[in-house]
Order: C-alpha cells, then structure tokens, then sequence
C-alpha cells in the first residue's frame, strides 16, 4: 500500500517473484560463464534495479558497468536512432559480456547495442532480460536470459516508468486508466 502502489491496477510480478525468477537466471548465468571473467552491462535508467538484484544473486566475481542511450532520438521509436549518452568505462576487449535490461519492447536497442558492443573485439556478448513483449518486436533480438514474456500492455514498476514515475516500485504491474487521464 501506499502513495505510489495504489496507482497499479494489477500486479503482473511481485517483489518476490521478480527475485526469484532473477536467482534462477542468476545460477544458469553462475553456470555458463564458470571459470570465465565476466561484465555485466546494465542499460540506463531502467536496468538500475535488475543489475541490482541480479549482481547480487550472483555468487561470484562479476564487473558492473554502465551504458546510457537514447533510443528514440527523434521521438519516434521507429526512427532507428541510438545515440550513446554515456558510454562503457571498462574496455570489453576478449572478455565476456552481458548486457542487462529491465524489459525489450521493440528490440531496437538491445539489437543496437549488442552489435555495438560486439564490434569491440569482446570474447562473447549475450543479453538478460526481466520482461520481453514479443508483439512488440522489430527487430531481431538474440535474447540468452529471459525472466518472462508478456503481452503487448504498458506496464510500469520495478525500474519501468511512466513519465519518470513508478520506477521505485517493488512490484511490476499495470496502471490504472485514471493515472494516463
Ligand atoms: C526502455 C527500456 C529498454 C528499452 C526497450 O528504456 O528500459 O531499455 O526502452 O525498448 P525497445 O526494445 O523498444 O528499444 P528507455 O529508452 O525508455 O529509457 P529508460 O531506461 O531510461 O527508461
Ligand atoms: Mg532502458
């Protein structure tokens, strides 16, 4: 309860769930890169609370670093454009990333950046993903690490936001009509 959670109209994904789907992903992540140096690249802003808990489900020794871009430079997701507002700090030259997001909706900036880092001479880069809308995509998107695949809905909470709002929700859910009116 509260000021911010009474705007959810329905809960998709509770705080626990999220966290227990993120150690799921976590121990198949600990698995496939045993032994292997790895960086996890979180996408800025909505990643912030995904690389949170994943990083820390993680059992090992993991880099975190950072990206920022704009994915809708011109206003329209369709227009292709990313520019890179904050680029990596580490160089990923022979080493293993993952990219981290909080969801992909039209594809157009994991599929950007994974070829963007991809052309830096890394050992490997796959992307983990908490939310992915499959009727959303437009772009073909290689997505190794997926919590959940859900319907074509605005959904906020958990890092997702709505006009810079519900980001610091616990829970993913959907907004009631009266929040966009
Ligand atoms: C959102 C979301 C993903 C991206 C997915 O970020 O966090 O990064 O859009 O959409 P796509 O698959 O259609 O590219 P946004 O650019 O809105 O910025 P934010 O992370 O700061 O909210
Ligand atoms: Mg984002």
């Amino acid at each position: 309860s509260g000021a911010v959670e009474k705007d959810l109209v329905e809960v998709l994904f509770t705080e626990k769930q999220i966290l227990d789907r993120l150690g799921e992903l976590a121990a198949e992540i600990e698995r496939d890169y045993e032994g292997k140096d790895l960086v996890i690249v979180g996408v800025l802003r909505g990643a912030v609370m995904v690389m949170a808990d994943l990083a820390r489900a993680l059992g090992r020794h993991v880099e975190m670093d950072w990206m920022a871009v704009s994915s809708y430079g011109s206003g329209t997701k369709s227009s292709g454009v990313v520019r890179i507002l904050k680029d990596l700090d580490a160089d990923i030259t022979g080493r293993h990333v993952v990219i981290v997001d909080e969801i992909i909706d039209t594809g157009l900036t994991l599929s950007w950046l994974t070829s963007n880092l991809g052309s830096r001479g890394p050992a490997s880069v796959e992307i983990c993903t908490l939310l992915r809308k499959p009727e959303a995509l437009q772009m073909p998107v290689d997505v190794k690490y997926v919590g959940w695949d859900i319907p074509n809905e605005f959904v906020v909470g958990y890092g997702l936001d709505y006009r810079e709002r519900y980001r610091n929700l616990r829970d993913i859910g959907t907004l009631a009509p009266h929040v966009y009116s």
